[in-house]
């Protein structure tokens, strides 16, 4: 028997795969493809303190390898979560890692010690990394912003704290270390890279939104590299997240220094593809002769 279960820090999971919020839904959705039971935790999409409409439409566009969204965090707001999905995520056997976001430290703290009061919530992801969303702070652009948030919600509520950052910045190291500096018990590495589509016939963004984030297999040598980075130059666990579809990538990221992983774009268009993964982790673990998932993390050997 292959030892699958991983720990960040505070957080253990019986296994290193996730879905990634924003596209898993808050799991009914996933009900008939996925037997969640499998699954490492599953992380439904961002909630904010109010309802958001999101961003005008079109809100996707398919590219090369990836797809471009602009949703804007599209979402029922804070109490109808806590009273319509929170209860049904409860109810699962699996992880719950409940993904919030606010426009202000203190929202991000009032949120916290409201999602905290639920017992059963394995921990709370912090996005501060949406590239769709203007008029808040950016705080995962700027370490002194991203130290101060997660503190705050460290000191709100008793829940590990994953900030979720973005992959829009000079360099992710110096944000990953003011997150371990502000007490975060991992990082979630990546979410979209900013980019944009053209129809240039009618001379117009496809976007409604202009810009829009892109994720899919395109950015996995991206995120691949910011997992490495921060692998190498800050201690604290991590999540890799970014275009991966199959083990080969799973063990990639697990190599390059992730404790985790997430599976985004894939469960479009392949819903059942988190639970396979899972079955597949253990078999070439158990044909590489490991007892152990966390033997391979950050095995990778650089010249
Ligand atoms: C349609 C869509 C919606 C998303 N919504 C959210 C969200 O609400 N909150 C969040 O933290 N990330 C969101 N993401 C980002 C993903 O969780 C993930 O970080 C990103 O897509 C990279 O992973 P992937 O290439 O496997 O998709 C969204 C991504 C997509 C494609």
């Amino acid at each position: 028997m292959v030892d699958l279960s991983v720990s960040l820090n505070r957080l253990t999971l019986r296994n290193p795969i996730l879905v990634a919020s924003g596209t898993f839904g808050y799991a009914r959705e996933m009900e008939a493809y996925v037997d969640f039971a499998r699954l490492g935790g599953v992380i439904p999409k961002t909630v904010t303190p109010l309802p958001r409409i999101g961003n005008p439409p079109p809100r996707t566009v398919e590219t090369a390898s990836g797809m471009l969204n602009s949703i804007g965090l599209d979402n029922d707001g804070l109490d109808t979560f806590i009273e319509k999905h929170l209860p049904y995520l409860l109810g699962l056997d699996t992880a719950v890692i409940v993904n919030i976001a606010g426009r202000s430290v203190d929202d991000f703290s009032t949120m916290a010690a409201r999602v905290g009061e639920h017992p059963g919530v394995a921990a709370l992801e912090l996005n501060i990394s949406c590239p769709n969303v203007s008029g808040g702070v950016d705080f995962g652009t700027n370490p002194e912003l991203a130290r101060d948030v997660v503190r705050a919600v460290r000191n709100a509520c008793d829940l590990p704290v994953i900030a979720k950052l973005t992959p829009n910045v000079t360099s992710i190291i110096p944000i990953a270390a003011a997150a371990a500096d502000g007490g975060a018990d991992a990082v979630s590495l990546v979410n979209t890279f900013q980019g944009m589509a053209i129809d240039w016939r009618r001379r117009r963004p496809i976007l409604g939104n202009v810009l829009g984030g892109l994720s899919g297999p395109a950015i996995k040598p991206l995120a691949l590299r910011c997992v490495f980075q921060v692998a190498r130059n800050v201690d604290i666990p991590i999540i890799g997240i970014g275009g991966i579809q199959s083990l080969d990538d799973v063990m990639e990221f697990l190599v390059a220094g992730a404790s985790a992983v997430q599976i985004g774009t894939a469960n479009f268009y392949n819903p059942g593809i988190s639970g396979r993964l899972v079955d597949e982790l253990e078999q070439v673990l158990a044909t590489e002769g490991l007892s152990n998932v966390r033997e391979i993390v950050g095995s990778l050997q650089t010249p």
